[in-house]
């Protein structure tokens, strides 16, 4: 299969990624913006030149998520990868589900799903709750000013799925560093290559321990499917390594950005601080995944056949990226996008993508950002800035936005 846009050269198609304004670190990019609201299915090209299209309104993404005739698979030719790095490591790297089209996706998948069940995950409320409460005791404990990344938005995350996998939380340096490499765009590709197999390495290590030592943990249950042969030894360290990346990778970065925002916006504070309603706050939660849409990448896929989405055919062999915040920020579906209102009804949103691919962690993720946000502003009520906005290092070069630092003090 050839890629059809393989040979444009039309200079003047806009590169993607696309910078944010300066000074509106919440707002997706304004040509992206301008892109939706005019020419909402567009060519763009990406960092080796190659050209896809960027398909940027709700109905059209939310259609191209649900559509099989899109493909995960990262190995086929003419995927849109977001740097030289990924792509030589996705080539060499065994692959996780997230990069599988069903029914292999489905098979590794089904194997996971049953720990994250809505019912399993509300289950460990006490537990993320009584780690909130210790993470924010060290940090009142600790010298002012505090790098809340560093002090709660980081931590909280890995120690729940260092819990729920069954992985050592002593070893978060370790996971933590080699898991982030691989979401830097600038990241060389031999850099990712040896991170990806120190994980890879690690991973197999735990499992072998499990297999002889089983616990009530996934990791456990992983082990005890690898030793039957219903996982392959990289299928299941791979699938380790991708539980415990994008568990608590994209918390981390929900919560630190998210209390950023609310920082900024001290009457949608008030509301989460002061609420004792549970579907208040949950609404609330939808609400900062819906304006932050931290994944700001575009999510990636190839098309196997011929593909009509909003007026526009996508040929056999050429690759879409669907960005979640413009169809996030798309007024029709929640108005006044750019306004953040923990009120308003924001279910519909797409921050956990849509389709087979739909995020797996996402009742964990919904349980953290609900606790993480409360039980901060409720034990330190003044808690503030501790730099000017502008200073604060944004990660407009990762692939999952967030900030690096967050400086507070109360
Ligand atoms: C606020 C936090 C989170 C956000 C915004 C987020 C976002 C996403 C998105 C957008 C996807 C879809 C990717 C695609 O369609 O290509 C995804 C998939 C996934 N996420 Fe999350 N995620 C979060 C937290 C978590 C957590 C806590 C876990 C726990 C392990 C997790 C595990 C996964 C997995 C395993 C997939 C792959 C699903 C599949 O391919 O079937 N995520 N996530």
């Amino acid at each position: 299969m050839t890629n059809a846009l393989a040979g444009t050269s039309d200079e003047t198609l806009p590169d993607f990624p696309m910078p944010r304004a300066a000074g509106c670190p919440f707002a997706p990019p304004p040509e992206m913006l301008k892109l939706h609201a005019e020419k909402p299915v567009s060519k763009v090209r990406l960092w080796d030149g190659s050209v896809h299209w960027l398909v940027t309104r709700y109905d059209d993404q939310k259609a191209l998520y649900g559509d099989q005739r899109l493909s995960v698979d990262t190995s086929r030719q003419g995927f849109p990868y977001a740097n030289e790095a990924f792509r030589n490591s996705v080539i060499k790297a065994p692959p996780s589900f997230l990069n599988m089209d069903d029914p292999d996706h489905a098979r590794i998948r089904r194997m996971v799903t049953a720990p994250f069940a809505i019912k399993r995950i509300e289950a460990l409320r006490p537990a993320i709750q009584a780690m909130t409460d210790s993470l924010i005791d060290a940090m009142l404990d600790g010298p002012k000013p505090a790098n809340l990344v560093e002090a709660f938005s980081l931590p909280l995350p890995s120690l729940v799925i260092c819990a729920l996998l069954g992985v050592p939380y002593e070893d978060h340096d370790f996971f933590q560093e080699n898991s982030s490499v691989g979401l830097r765009r600038d990241v060389k590709p031999e850099e990712v290559r040896a991170a990806t197999m120190a994980q890879l390495a690690y991973l197999e290590r735990q499992l072998d321990a499990k297999v002889v030592t089983p616990a009530d943990d996934m990791l456990s249950d992983i082990a005890a499917r690898m030793d039957a042969g219903d996982l392959t030894r990289s299928e299941a360290s791979m699938l380790g390594v991708l539980l415990l990346g994008a568990g608590h990778e994209t918390s981390a970065n929900m919560i630190a950005l998210g209390v950023l925002a609310l920082l900024e916006h001290p009457d949608q504070l008030a509301i989460i601080r002061d609420t004792d309603d549970p579907k208040v706050l949950a609404n609330a939660s939808e609400e900062m995944l819906r304006y932050l849409t931290i994944v700001h990448m575009g999510q990636r896929r190839l098309a196997l056949e011929d593909v009509e989405v909003g007026g526009q055919l996508i040929r056999a062999g050429e690759g879409v990226i669907i960005p979640g915040a413009t169809g996030n920020w798309e007024a029709d579906q929640f108005p006044d996008p750019d306004r953040l209102d923990v009120t308003r009804d924001a279910r519909r949103h797409m921050a956990f993508g849509f389709g087979i691919h739909q995020c797996l962690g996402q009742p964990l993720a919904r349980l953290e950002l609900q606790i993480a946000y409360q039980t901060l502003f409720r034990r330190i009520p003044t808690l503030r800035l501790a730099t000017e906005m502008e200073k604060l290092p944004f990660k407009n070069d990762g692939l999952v936005y967030g900030v690096y630092e967050l400086p507070v003090t109360w």
